[in-house]
């Protein structure tokens, strides 16, 4: 996707969608995202990839204004997200990685609510919630409670009410996590459909490469903290050689995902320092 005629300076275009600078957050002592830098143009499908405890969900959660940064900015469409959060969520849609629907809803309750948060007038209410349950599939389904839908319906339902005020950038954190092959087909279609009908921007984590490698435009490489590599994935593939794949990307900038820090609970240096442990003792 191109940014259009914007000038591209090193700290990014007045016309990105997404713009991170020096993006930092500690919880206690630990640095969680360290100095992140990261440029997402409008109308791009982008992936932030990395193993378990990388950084992906609190990157995402400080620029969905649900955390405050220790350092660094981050806009949405030129909007400072720390100066004007509110501005901000009318803007974005997010799908959180832990499912979030309230089973004891229907699925047209659970939009509504949505709707009510998102100060979607009114008037305008019903049938905007009509069309989002619509456009994910789940007209018939909308008067049963949640808790009866599969798991790939509530996260269309997450989906449907992540659309709800027509956002200009969709957030989802792990989309397709714990669902079939086919629901995961089926929502990455319908996100990839989403994407041309509404130019929307979308940020999203998956730890499935064959799905970033099918549907990012961009990815980002996060291992402990910070962005390793930034790229297309047929570049990234194409710069470990012939025949690679995103696994293969992805292993090469990320380490073994056993390679953790022992903090982090990483089975690899704990072994190492039993090793080093006998050598010494
Ligand atoms: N509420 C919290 N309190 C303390 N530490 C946290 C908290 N949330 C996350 N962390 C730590 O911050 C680091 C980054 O976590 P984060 O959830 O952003 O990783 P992630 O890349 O989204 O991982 P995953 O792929 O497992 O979802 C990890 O070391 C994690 O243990
Ligand atoms: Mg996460």
């Amino acid at each position: 996707m191109s940014a259009g005629a914007a000038e591209r300076t090193p700290r990014g275009t007045v016309t990105d969608a997404v713009l991170c600078t020096g993006l930092t957050y500690r919880f206690g002592t630990h640095t969680a995202v360290d100095h992140v830098d990261m440029a997402i143009e409008p109308g791009e499908m982008f992936g932030l990839l990395g193993p378990n405890g990388a950084g992906k969900t609190t990157t995402i959660r400080m620029l969905t204004t649900l955390l405050k940064p220790a350092a660094g900015t981050v806009t949405v469409f030129g909007i400072d997200v720390a100066a004007r959060p509110m501005l901000v969520r009318r803007v974005i849609g997010y799908v959180p990685q832990m499912l979030s629907a309230d089973a004891n809803l229907t699925g047209v309750e659970n939009v509504e609510l949505f709707a009510r948060l998102f100060d979607v007038p009114r008037k305008e209410r019903k049938e905007k919630v009509a069309g989002a349950l619509d456009a994910m599939g789940l007209t018939e389904a909308a008067t049963r409670l949640a808790g009866t839908y599969s798991g790939g319906m509530i996260r269309r339902l997450e989906l449907a009410q992540a659309l709800i005020n027509a956002p200009r950038l969709l957030v989802l954190d792990e989309p397709t996590v714990g669902l079939d092959p086919i629901a995961r087909g089926v929502v990455w279609e319908y996100i990839a459909r989403l994407r041309d009908e509404h130019q929307m921007t979308v940020l999203m984590t998956t730890h499935y490469m064959d799905e970033a490698d099918a549907y990012c435009d961009r990815v980002s490489l996060m291992h402990r903290a910070t962005i390793r590599a930034t790229g297309r994935p047929a570049d990234l593939r194409a710069g470990l050689g012939e025949g690679a794949t995103l696994d293969d990307v992805f292993r090469h900038y990320t380490g073994d995902t056993l390679d953790k820090a022992p903090e982090e609970g990483g089975l690899r240096d704990v072994r190492r320092s039993r090793r080093t442990a006998r050598r010494l003792g």
